[in-house]
């Protein structure tokens, strides 16, 4: 910052920053409480579903009965991606993370929507469906197409969370499983000003389309930091082999000041109220696989960290060997994440377009001044 008013630096990583006023969700830190507008996650994760959540997040309500139907009825009726989507997605390196294939496939969804860069509600929400539609058919149809096998084309009678399980396996998920996977959709669906949320806020804020600022968000939600922790959590697991390996490693880990993944939060000091229902299924899918080996592994990590760290899991933690027990491959553990969130991210894209506000903050400058230039030949 060099002219202009006095400001105040943030703190590092803009933490305790409030950079927004949003009615979409709040996260009480010190308490442990998550809503999304105005309800409690606990009681949504007991009675709601993933759709009537994406509704709630884009109209700020819960819908009525027709409400519901019709947001379902659009969805189920854009499942599809284009052709050519799937078609590209076929040309692109077996080896491809798919984190990266869903960015650059979601990133090409704008090339299909002639409505695409409109920025006013009425369009802003039916590129939402699309995208909410989409996210998931594309995340699954790029595990089927690396491992050579057929993409599965969507169900229209089956909900979000029931038509990934559907394209990504082959066959249907049972009901016990299908309604474990819609809680875990509703859990993700929204953070607050998380880093992907926040990027897509960013990006949608220089009014740019809502196809750019979601593949932004993807991007984001990449990262071994944010939503990237819950493979490396399995990883992790995997990694360290038994219960009886747990004690060594995190003390070794500790000791060379590596992080352990899934653990900690940036704003939660106290059990992040997501793991509590985590923590509950990694338990019911061992007991229901007769494995219960990566949940007690689980368990004697967070017992670890919170008595040689006071520190406690986060969304990651437990979704890794929930998700791992339902014979999901690792690293569509990620792309899941987005498959939930982006109804979080489409509902502060509307609501940033809504009250738009180009962001841009300043930044404390701590290089040189006043250099003179010196000719190439004379450095
Ligand atoms: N394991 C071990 N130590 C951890 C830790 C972890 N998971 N998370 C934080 N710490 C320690 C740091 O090493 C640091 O210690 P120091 O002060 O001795 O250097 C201190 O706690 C603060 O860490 P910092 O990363 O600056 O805090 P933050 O507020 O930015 O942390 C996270 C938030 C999420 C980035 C951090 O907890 C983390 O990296 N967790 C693992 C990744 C993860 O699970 N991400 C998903 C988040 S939902």
């Amino acid at each position: 910052m060099s002219t202009g008013t006095e400001s105040t630096v943030a703190a590092e990583g803009l933490r305790g920053v409030v950079a927004a006023q949003s009615a979409i969700g709040d996260v009480n830190g010190e308490q442990g409480i998550l809503i999304y507008q105005g309800y409690n996650i606990h009681d949504l994760a007991e009675h709601s579903t993933f759709e009537e959540v994406v509704y709630l997040l884009w109209h700020g309500r819960l819908p009525t009965s027709q409400e519901l139907a019709e947001l379902n009825a659009e969805v189920r009726a854009n499942y599809e991606v284009p052709a050519d989507v799937i078609a590209m997605m076929k040309q692109f390196p077996k080896t491809a993370d798919p984190m990266d294939v869903l960015r650059t496939a979601v990133s090409s969804l704008d090339f299909y929507d002639q409505f695409g860069h409109n920025t006013d509600r009425e369009h802003a929400v039916k590129t939402a469906v699309k995208l909410t539609a989409q996210i998931g058919t594309i995340a699954a149809a790029w595990d089927r197409i690396r491992n050579g096998k057929e993409v599965v084309a969507p169900d229209h009678s089956l909900n979000i969370a029931e038509n990934f399980l559907y394209m990504l396996r082959g066959e249907r998920a049972d009901a016990d499983e299908s309604h474990m996977f819609d809680v875990c959709l509703i859990l993700h669906a929204d953070h607050e000003l998380n880093a992907s949320t926040f990027t897509t806020r960013v990006v949608a804020g220089t009014l740019a389309d809502m196809y750019g600022a979601v593949t932004a968000g993807i991007a984001a939600l990449a990262g071994p930091l944010h939503g990237g922790a819950n493979t490396n959590v399995m990883k992790m697991l995997i990694e360290i082999g038994g219960l009886d390996k747990v004690d060594a490693w995190v003390d070794k880990a500790l000791e060379e000041h590596r992080k352990i993944m899934g653990i900690g939060h940036a704003v939660y000091k106290t059990e992040d109220p997501r793991a509590t229902w985590l923590r509950k299924y990694s338990q019911h899918m061992a007991e229901k696989k007769g494995e219960t080996k990566w949940y007690e592994m689980s368990r004697r990590i967070e017992q670890l960290m919170h008595e040689k760290k006071g520190m406690f899991p986060n969304v990651d933690f437990y979704s890794a060997s929930t998700y791992y027990l339902m014979d999901i491959p690792l690293d569509i553990y990620t792309p899941i994440f987005a498959v939930s969130r982006i109804s979080g991210w489409t509902g502060h894209i509307l609501e940033q377009y809504g009250h738009n506000k180009l962001i841009r903050p300043r930044a404390e400058y701590i290089g040189a001044r006043d250099l003179k230039y010196v000719a190439i030949g004379e450095r």
